[in-house]
Protein backbone atom coordinates (compact mmCIF):
# COMPACT_ATOMS: atom_id res chain seq x y z
CA UNK A 1 0.00 0.00 0.00
CA UNK A 2 1.27 3.48 -1.24
CA UNK A 3 2.29 5.82 1.97
CA UNK A 4 -0.89 8.75 2.09
CA UNK A 5 1.17 12.17 2.61
CA UNK A 6 -1.73 14.67 2.26
CA UNK A 7 -5.57 13.83 2.65
CA UNK A 8 -8.69 16.17 2.81
CA UNK A 9 -11.48 14.60 4.40
CA UNK A 10 -14.84 16.53 3.62
CA UNK A 11 -13.38 20.04 3.01
CA UNK A 12 -16.05 22.95 2.97
CA UNK A 13 -14.74 26.32 2.28
CA UNK A 14 -17.20 29.47 1.65
CA UNK A 15 -16.49 32.90 0.63
CA UNK A 16 -18.68 35.69 2.10
CA UNK A 17 -19.02 38.91 -0.31
CA UNK A 18 -21.08 41.70 1.70
CA UNK A 19 -24.18 39.40 2.24
CA UNK A 20 -23.97 36.63 -0.01
CA UNK A 21 -21.93 33.75 0.67
CA UNK A 22 -20.34 31.68 -2.35
CA UNK A 23 -19.61 28.15 -1.71
CA UNK A 24 -16.77 26.96 -3.29
CA UNK A 25 -15.64 23.52 -1.92
CA UNK A 26 -18.63 21.45 -0.88
CA UNK A 27 -17.12 18.42 0.48
CA UNK A 28 -13.12 17.51 -0.53
CA UNK A 29 -11.67 14.20 -0.24
CA UNK A 30 -8.56 13.63 -1.62
CA UNK A 31 -5.79 11.62 -0.72
CA UNK A 32 -1.89 11.82 -2.42
CA UNK A 33 0.51 9.33 -2.21
CA UNK A 34 4.21 9.78 -1.82
CA UNK A 35 5.86 9.97 -5.07
CA UNK A 36 2.55 11.08 -7.08
CA UNK A 37 2.68 14.03 -9.45
CA UNK A 38 -0.98 14.88 -9.54
CA UNK A 39 -2.92 17.54 -11.60
CA UNK A 40 -6.41 18.98 -9.86
CA UNK A 41 -7.79 20.21 -13.30
CA UNK A 42 -10.64 22.27 -13.43
CA UNK A 43 -12.57 25.78 -14.89
CA UNK A 44 -11.57 28.81 -13.90
CA UNK A 45 -13.50 30.02 -10.38
CA UNK A 46 -13.80 26.17 -9.78
CA UNK A 47 -11.61 26.67 -6.57
CA UNK A 48 -8.07 25.42 -7.41
CA UNK A 49 -6.15 28.10 -5.89
CA UNK A 50 -8.53 27.93 -2.75
CA UNK A 51 -7.91 23.97 -2.32
CA UNK A 52 -4.22 24.72 -2.68
CA UNK A 53 -4.06 27.43 -0.22
CA UNK A 54 -5.56 24.42 2.28
CA UNK A 55 -3.17 21.86 1.52
CA UNK A 56 -0.50 24.37 2.18
CA UNK A 57 -1.79 25.55 5.34
CA UNK A 58 -2.03 29.22 3.71
CA UNK A 59 -5.86 29.49 4.66
CA UNK A 60 -8.73 27.46 7.08
CA UNK A 61 -11.26 25.52 5.40
CA UNK A 62 -14.82 26.11 7.08
CA UNK A 63 -15.40 22.24 7.86
CA UNK A 64 -13.36 19.06 7.64
CA UNK A 65 -9.76 18.70 7.97
CA UNK A 66 -6.18 18.45 5.93
CA UNK A 67 -4.52 15.80 7.14
CA UNK A 68 0.23 15.95 6.38
CA UNK A 69 1.59 12.56 7.46
CA UNK A 70 -1.47 11.90 9.28
CA UNK A 71 -1.68 15.09 11.80
CA UNK A 72 -4.13 17.42 11.00
CA UNK A 73 -2.89 21.05 10.05
CA UNK A 74 -5.65 22.65 11.98
CA UNK A 75 -4.48 21.26 14.95
CA UNK A 76 -1.39 22.85 14.63
CA UNK A 77 -0.49 25.65 17.01
CA UNK A 78 1.25 28.88 15.08
CA UNK A 79 5.00 27.39 15.39
CA UNK A 80 4.10 24.23 13.93
CA UNK A 81 2.12 25.36 10.74
CA UNK A 82 4.44 28.18 9.94
CA UNK A 83 7.38 25.17 10.56
CA UNK A 84 5.27 23.12 7.71
CA UNK A 85 4.66 25.61 5.42
CA UNK A 86 8.49 26.46 5.44
CA UNK A 87 9.80 22.93 5.47
CA UNK A 88 7.06 20.16 4.37
CA UNK A 89 5.62 22.30 1.87
CA UNK A 90 7.50 24.34 -1.01
CA UNK A 91 4.81 26.73 -3.51
CA UNK A 92 5.40 27.66 -7.15
CA UNK A 93 2.72 30.24 -8.37
CA UNK A 94 1.63 31.40 -11.76
CA UNK A 95 3.49 34.91 -11.25
CA UNK A 96 6.48 33.69 -9.42
CA UNK A 97 6.88 36.13 -6.61
CA UNK A 98 9.99 36.79 -6.54
CA UNK A 99 11.39 40.08 -4.78
CA UNK A 100 13.10 42.00 -7.83
CA UNK A 101 15.15 44.12 -4.73
CA UNK A 102 17.11 40.57 -4.08
CA UNK A 103 19.16 38.72 -6.57
CA UNK A 104 18.23 34.81 -8.08
CA UNK A 105 20.40 33.63 -5.11
CA UNK A 106 19.12 35.74 -2.55
CA UNK A 107 15.52 34.92 -3.79
CA UNK A 108 15.84 31.43 -3.59
CA UNK A 109 17.72 31.62 -0.19
CA UNK A 110 14.66 33.60 1.92
CA UNK A 111 12.85 30.62 2.88
CA UNK A 112 16.26 29.48 4.93
CA UNK A 113 16.57 32.99 6.07
CA UNK A 114 12.67 32.51 7.22
CA UNK A 115 12.81 29.67 8.80
CA UNK A 116 16.12 29.86 10.94
CA UNK A 117 17.44 32.35 13.85
CA UNK A 118 19.65 35.11 13.27
CA UNK A 119 22.47 32.78 14.96
CA UNK A 120 21.40 29.42 13.00
CA UNK A 121 21.54 31.61 9.98
CA UNK A 122 25.06 32.92 10.66
CA UNK A 123 26.12 29.09 11.07
CA UNK A 124 24.31 27.72 7.88
CA UNK A 125 24.69 30.20 5.56
CA UNK A 126 27.59 29.00 3.65
CA UNK A 127 25.78 25.74 3.11
CA UNK A 128 22.69 27.07 2.02
CA UNK A 129 24.50 28.90 -0.54
CA UNK A 130 25.96 26.15 -2.01
CA UNK A 131 22.27 24.26 -1.70
CA UNK A 132 20.90 27.66 -3.85
CA UNK A 133 23.86 27.43 -6.15
CA UNK A 134 23.40 23.18 -6.92
CA UNK A 135 19.65 23.87 -7.29
CA UNK A 136 20.05 27.04 -9.94
CA UNK A 137 22.86 25.06 -11.64
CA UNK A 138 20.21 22.09 -11.84
CA UNK A 139 17.46 24.50 -13.46
CA UNK A 140 19.94 25.92 -16.02
CA UNK A 141 20.79 29.51 -14.64
CA UNK A 142 23.95 28.78 -12.44
CA UNK A 143 25.39 31.57 -14.81
CA UNK A 144 22.39 34.24 -13.81
CA UNK A 145 22.99 34.42 -9.39
CA UNK A 146 23.67 37.99 -9.56
CA UNK A 147 20.55 39.01 -11.70
CA UNK A 148 17.56 40.39 -10.39
CA UNK A 149 13.95 38.67 -11.18
CA UNK A 150 13.38 41.36 -14.14
CA UNK A 151 16.27 40.78 -15.65
CA UNK A 152 15.26 37.05 -16.56
CA UNK A 153 12.57 35.73 -18.86
CA UNK A 154 9.16 34.38 -17.53
CA UNK A 155 10.38 30.61 -18.01
CA UNK A 156 13.46 31.73 -16.47
CA UNK A 157 11.64 32.92 -13.63
CA UNK A 158 9.66 30.57 -12.67
CA UNK A 159 12.83 28.09 -12.53
CA UNK A 160 13.85 30.56 -9.65
CA UNK A 161 11.00 30.13 -7.85
CA UNK A 162 11.10 26.15 -8.16
CA UNK A 163 14.58 26.59 -6.69
CA UNK A 164 13.57 28.60 -4.01
CA UNK A 165 10.31 26.28 -3.21
CA UNK A 166 12.99 22.78 -2.73
CA UNK A 167 15.81 24.81 -1.08
CA UNK A 168 14.29 23.50 2.46
CA UNK A 169 13.77 19.90 0.76
CA UNK A 170 9.78 19.82 0.87
CA UNK A 171 7.94 16.82 1.35
CA UNK A 172 5.19 18.09 -1.15
CA UNK A 173 5.53 20.44 -3.75
CA UNK A 174 2.26 22.78 -4.37
CA UNK A 175 2.40 24.19 -8.12
CA UNK A 176 -0.72 27.03 -8.99
CA UNK A 177 -1.11 26.79 -12.24
CA UNK A 178 2.78 27.14 -12.85
CA UNK A 179 2.69 27.43 -16.59
CA UNK A 180 -0.17 29.78 -16.73
CA UNK A 181 1.61 33.13 -17.67
CA UNK A 182 4.15 31.55 -20.10
CA UNK A 183 4.08 30.57 -23.60
CA UNK A 184 3.77 27.29 -24.62
CA UNK A 185 7.08 26.28 -25.78
CA UNK A 186 8.43 27.58 -22.38
CA UNK A 187 5.35 26.22 -20.47
CA UNK A 188 6.82 22.83 -21.41
CA UNK A 189 10.23 23.08 -20.25
CA UNK A 190 8.97 24.02 -16.78
CA UNK A 191 6.67 20.48 -16.91
CA UNK A 192 9.32 18.59 -17.73
CA UNK A 193 11.12 20.04 -14.85
CA UNK A 194 8.39 18.81 -12.62
CA UNK A 195 8.52 15.94 -14.69
CA UNK A 196 11.88 15.23 -14.08
CA UNK A 197 11.30 16.38 -10.29
CA UNK A 198 9.26 13.62 -9.40
CA UNK A 199 10.89 10.87 -11.28
CA UNK A 200 13.71 11.68 -8.71
CA UNK A 201 10.93 10.98 -6.21
CA UNK A 202 9.50 14.57 -5.54
CA UNK A 203 5.62 14.35 -4.79
CA UNK A 204 3.66 17.25 -6.64
CA UNK A 205 0.46 19.04 -6.94
CA UNK A 206 -0.18 21.04 -9.26
CA UNK A 207 -3.45 22.71 -9.81
CA UNK A 208 -4.49 24.09 -13.72
CA UNK A 209 -7.18 24.86 -15.59
CA UNK A 210 -5.63 23.68 -18.80
CA UNK A 211 -6.07 19.84 -19.60
CA UNK A 212 -3.73 19.39 -22.27
CA UNK A 213 -0.55 20.23 -19.57
CA UNK A 214 -2.22 17.85 -16.65
CA UNK A 215 -1.82 14.54 -19.01
CA UNK A 216 2.02 14.85 -17.72
CA UNK A 217 0.80 14.06 -14.34
CA UNK A 218 1.21 10.48 -13.11
CA UNK A 219 -3.01 10.98 -11.84
CA UNK A 220 -5.65 13.82 -12.83
CA UNK A 221 -8.41 14.68 -10.85
CA UNK A 222 -11.31 17.58 -11.71
CA UNK A 223 -12.49 19.97 -9.38
CA UNK A 224 -16.42 20.49 -10.58
CA UNK A 225 -19.34 21.78 -8.35
CA UNK A 226 -16.97 22.01 -5.68
CA UNK A 227 -16.16 18.34 -5.46
CA UNK A 228 -13.66 16.11 -6.73
CA UNK A 229 -14.49 13.97 -10.12
CA UNK A 230 -11.74 10.77 -10.60
CA UNK A 231 -10.59 10.95 -14.19
CA UNK A 232 -10.16 13.25 -16.89
CA UNK A 233 -13.83 12.84 -18.45
CA UNK A 234 -14.25 16.41 -19.82
CA UNK A 235 -11.15 17.83 -22.22
CA UNK A 236 -12.87 21.36 -23.10
CA UNK A 237 -12.37 22.98 -19.35
CA UNK A 238 -12.06 26.82 -20.42
N1 LIG B 1 -10.64 35.85 -0.78
C1 LIG B 1 -11.77 35.67 -1.47
N2 LIG B 1 -12.90 36.35 -1.19
C2 LIG B 1 -14.04 36.15 -1.86
N3 LIG B 1 -14.17 35.28 -2.89
C3 LIG B 1 -13.09 34.56 -3.22
C4 LIG B 1 -11.83 34.72 -2.54
N4 LIG B 1 -10.93 33.88 -3.11
C5 LIG B 1 -11.60 33.23 -4.09
N5 LIG B 1 -12.89 33.64 -4.16
C6 LIG B 1 -13.91 33.13 -5.08
O1 LIG B 1 -13.95 31.73 -4.93
C7 LIG B 1 -14.09 31.09 -6.18
C8 LIG B 1 -12.93 30.14 -6.42
O2 LIG B 1 -11.73 30.88 -6.51
P1 LIG B 1 -10.33 30.21 -6.80
O3 LIG B 1 -10.05 29.19 -5.76
O4 LIG B 1 -9.34 31.31 -6.95
O5 LIG B 1 -10.61 29.47 -8.19
P2 LIG B 1 -9.60 28.97 -9.33
O6 LIG B 1 -8.22 28.98 -8.75
O7 LIG B 1 -10.08 27.61 -9.69
O8 LIG B 1 -9.74 29.92 -10.46
C9 LIG B 1 -14.21 32.21 -7.22
O9 LIG B 1 -15.57 32.46 -7.47
C10 LIG B 1 -13.55 33.38 -6.53
O10 LIG B 1 -14.08 34.60 -6.99
MG1 LIG C 1 -6.51 29.94 -9.30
Amino acid sequence: MSDVILEARNIHKAYRMGAAQVSVLKGVDLKVNAGEFLAVIGASGSGKSTLLHLFGGLDRADQGSVLFQGKDLTRLGMGGLNRFRNRDAGFVFQFYHLLDELNILENVLVPVMAGCSVGAWLSCRAQARIKAQDLLGRMGLKDRLAHKPYQLSGGERQRVAIARALINDPVLLLADEPTGNLDSATGNSILEVFEQLNRDGQTIVMVTHDARIAHQATRTIQLVDGKIRQGLSEPNLS
